[in-house]
């Protein structure tokens, strides 16, 4: 039973002014069907008309496939609760499906997580102890690593993938994400448990525009729906993107975005509208190209879109890179290397996102 029926009136004022409200747990349980250790977990990835990107989780047992904001610097499992009032709800499990990388293998629940309330239910996959990516892998003893792979606005389905590799597509054919990307230092900042990299400069249709000194980050974030520039970096961003597409027919912006072209002007490749490329440089001289898929927004009949926004001259990072960004792309998170696993667009490879099969073996 939980500790706090026991806790005397004073104490429990004391947690009533603590927010969040943590569960205390004791013996962690863990019921799978097999008797094999898991050794990874996946789950659907939904995209909503707003741009928000969610995972569906089954939490307790009264509430099957509830949405849960995926937050890439959140650091609680958090969902609207009242634990005051009642104090067995505040022992959570969370149901999810095992797999062999290749389908889901049986739901897998993990009890007594800690978990915080929050008017909105957030899945956090912060570098913290308490976030769910770091409880599920913990308490499974997995492989100290997490692969995001989010959907597009047509397709709506991705997936998340928590503990080891293989992380296989099912069309138009079989190919184990986890074979397809490059690896990239995470930067190390104690008390900051995002995840942020080094921006070494920007090209845009092979020509550098900027090369910063070091110390400009990115974050990654799946709660911003569009890429942030820095204003400085966004205004030269801004006008090389202009010049290099000087030859596109533009219609009036469609706000918050500044360059609009007229989407019959455009043509089409297998990676999305024909636009310029845009590279980001990284560390070790690796560069993440980023194609018409992913930088091009389709917005109302006729404009299409550059897919990113001025995030102003107060930002803690020069950039943040945003959702739309990194729709099928594949992620990987790998905490025991600190590194940062990134694809660029699978579309090169005519994979998409929606390709993990749900179908289950069993
Ligand atoms: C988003 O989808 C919901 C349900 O499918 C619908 O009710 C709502 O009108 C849509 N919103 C927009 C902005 O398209
Ligand atoms: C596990 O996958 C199966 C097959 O897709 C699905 O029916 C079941 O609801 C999933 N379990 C959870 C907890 O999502
Ligand atoms: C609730 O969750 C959101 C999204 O992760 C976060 O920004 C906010 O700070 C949280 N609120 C509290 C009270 O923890
Ligand atoms: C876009 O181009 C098409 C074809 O040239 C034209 O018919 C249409 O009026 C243009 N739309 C705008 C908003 O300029
Ligand atoms: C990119 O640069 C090439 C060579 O300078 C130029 O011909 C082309 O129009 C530019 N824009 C695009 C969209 O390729
Ligand atoms: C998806 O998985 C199921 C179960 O293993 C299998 O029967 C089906 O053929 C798979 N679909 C594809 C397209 O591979």
């Amino acid at each position: 039973m939980a500790p706090i029926q026991n806790f005397t009136p004073f104490s429990v004022l004391l947690l009533l002014s603590i927010s969040p409200f943590f569960t205390f747990i004791k013996q962690p349980s863990i019921h799978a069907k097999e008797q094999h250790p898991v050794k990874a977990l996946v789950a659907p990835i939904y995209k909503s008309n707003t741009s928000i990107y969610t995972i569906s989780l089954k939490i307790n047992d009264a509430n099957p496939n509830q949405q849960f904001l995926i937050d890439l610097s959140s650091t609680f499992l958090s969902f609207p609760c009242c634990p005051y009032s009642n104090p067995k709800k505040v022992q959570t499990s969370v149901t999810i499906n095992s797999t062999d990388g290749k389908n889901p293998t049986g739901d897998v629940t993990v009890q007594n997580l800690k978990t915080s309330c929050n008017a909105t239910s957030v899945a956090s996959l912060a570098r913290s102890p308490h976030s769910l990516s770091s409880q599920l892998i913990s308490r499974l003893s997995m492989k100290k690593q997490f692969g995001i792979c989010m959907p597009d606005s047509y397709s709506k389905q991705g997936e998340i993938f928590f503990g080891s590799e293989p992380y296989y597509t099912m069309f138009p054919y079989s190919v184990d994400l986890s074979t397809v990307i490059t690896y990239i230092p995470l930067i190390k900042r104690p008390q900051n448990p995002s995840y942020m990299i080094t921006l070494t400069g920007l090209v845009v249709n092979h020509t550098q525009i900027l090369s910063f000194n070091s110390g400009t980050t990115a974050l990654i974030s799946t709660t911003d729906p569009y890429t942030k520039l820095r204003s400085d970096i966004y205004h030269s961003f801004i006008d090389a993107f202009n010049k290099e597409s000087a030859g596109y027919a533009r219609v009036a912006s469609v706000k918050p975005f500044e360059i609009c072209f007229n989407k019959s002007a455009v043509p089409f490749s297998r990676v999305g509208y024909y636009v310029p490329q845009i590279d980001l440089m990284l560390d070790e001289g690796k560069e993440w190209s980023i194609f018409g898929s992913n930088s091009m927004v389709q917005s109302g009949e006729e404009a299409l879109c550059l897919g990113f926004v001025d995030g102003g001259m107060n930002m803690e990072h020069g950039m943040v890179i945003g959702g739309f960004q990194i729709e099928n792309n594949f992620l990987l998170f790998d905490k025991d290397k600190s590194r940062l696993g990134f694809s660029s667009t699978l579309l090169f490879m005519r994979v998409m996102c929606s390709a993990f099969n749900f179908t289950s073996s069993n």
